[in-house]
């Protein structure tokens, strides 16, 4: 929890992080201790209702080079794979702890928050009394009446939880301590790692305080490697949870291999191997079992196969 981080100068930087070290060197972000207070009243409530609950992590993490944040590196997830999902495991029942990048897509909202169905365009002022209307063609919109009514009824049932982060810092530390909230649910709880996060990072002590001057000429900087924090998740942060890893790859030659290998090295249940050109429209699960999947909504049928395989794995307790 926030508190193994130690600011002491005494402790010394490691020359490679494991996620223990990580957590005694990196500083937590400010607001940890009161996010996971909501965390652990939404799973109490939920337990309560007897649903399953499943935390969905969405999105890229950013890497700063600089306290002072003028310049950082980022990858391309625009948390599409994450977002989707959500509105399934939403759709099936689930109670959706749903961790993303800050302005990153989300669930509901993501039909018309991009440039293809800007929502202004559903709107009209209305010139008998200066109010604001509705686009009479979008008012039986069918596709925006079944979003409308999703979102409302999720919302109705407070089944939706959602949480930001920038930075992998950020990331890592919400990963931990949502994991840990969420174990108390055991076998009823998932854990859906969509969100692509950084495989290197520069530690806090070493980063420039001010903004890198330009003057200078060019810049060399050597990052350090994020730790792989499946394992401790597996071994120490869930309790009998069903854990979800996705793999992504350029190379789609290497996806089963790499996912296969995943999965022996960190004793969890199910690799979704996904290749970057292609993710959208087809991927390999990995399991006991290969199966591969293409779909109008790939998502959908993600979810829907996902949800048979926590049923087996709850009904085996
Ligand atoms: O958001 P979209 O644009 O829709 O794209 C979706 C997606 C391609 C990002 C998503 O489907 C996906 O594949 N996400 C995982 C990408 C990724 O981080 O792959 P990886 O091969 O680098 O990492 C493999 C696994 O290791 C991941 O499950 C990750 O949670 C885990 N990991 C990664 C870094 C780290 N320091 N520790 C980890 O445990």
């Amino acid at each position: 929890m926030p508190g193994d981080w130690d600011p002491s100068p005494a402790h010394s930087m490691p020359s490679t992080f494991s996620a223990e070290a990580y957590f005694a060197t990196q500083p937590p972000p400010p607001l940890l201790a009161q996010e996971i207070e909501g965390v652990k009243e939404f799973v109490a409530r939920q337990a309560a209702q007897n649903r399953n609950v499943v935390l969905v992590t969405s999105g890229g993490t950013t890497v700063p080079l600089e306290l002072n944040v003028v310049r950082f590196l980022d990858n391309f997830s625009a948390g599409t794979r994450g977002a989707t999902s959500a509105e399934y495991f939403l759709k099936a029942g689930y109670a959706v702890i749903f961790m993303h990048r800050q302005f990153s897509l989300q669930p509901f909202s993501r039909h018309y928050s991009h440039s293809t169905n800007p929502f202004l365009d559903f709107l009209t002022v209305e010139d008998s009394d200066g109010t604001v209307g509705i686009t009479p063609a979008k008012r039986a919109d069918a596709d925006l009446l079944a979003v409308l009514t999703a979102y409302k009824r999720v919302q109705a049932a407070g089944t939706l939880h959602t949480l930001t982060f920038v930075t992998v810092d950020d990331y890592l530390w919400l990963l931990r301590a949502v994991a840990q909230a969420l174990s108390v649910l055991r076998r009823r709880a998932m854990y859906y790692l969509a969100a692509a996060v950084s495989d290197f990072f520069l530690p806090r002590q070493k980063l420039s305080e001010h903004k890198i001057q330009s003057g200078k000429g060019s810049l060399h900087i050597e990052m350090d490697q994020v730790p792989k924090v499946l394992k401790p998740l597996v071994e120490e942060w869930t309790r009998d949870g069903f854990i979800v890893s996705f793999k992504l790859e350029t190379d789609e030659r290497l996806l089963i291999p790499k996912a296969r290998a995943a999965l022996e090295r960190y004793g969890h249940q199910v690799v979704i191997g996904n290749d970057l050109h292609t993710r959208k429209s087809w991927l390999r699960i990995a399991a006991d079992g290969a199966a591969a999947i293409h779909a109008k909504e790939i998502e959908e049928d993600i979810v829907s196969e996902l949800l048979r395989r926590h049923e087996a794995w709850i009904a085996s307790a």
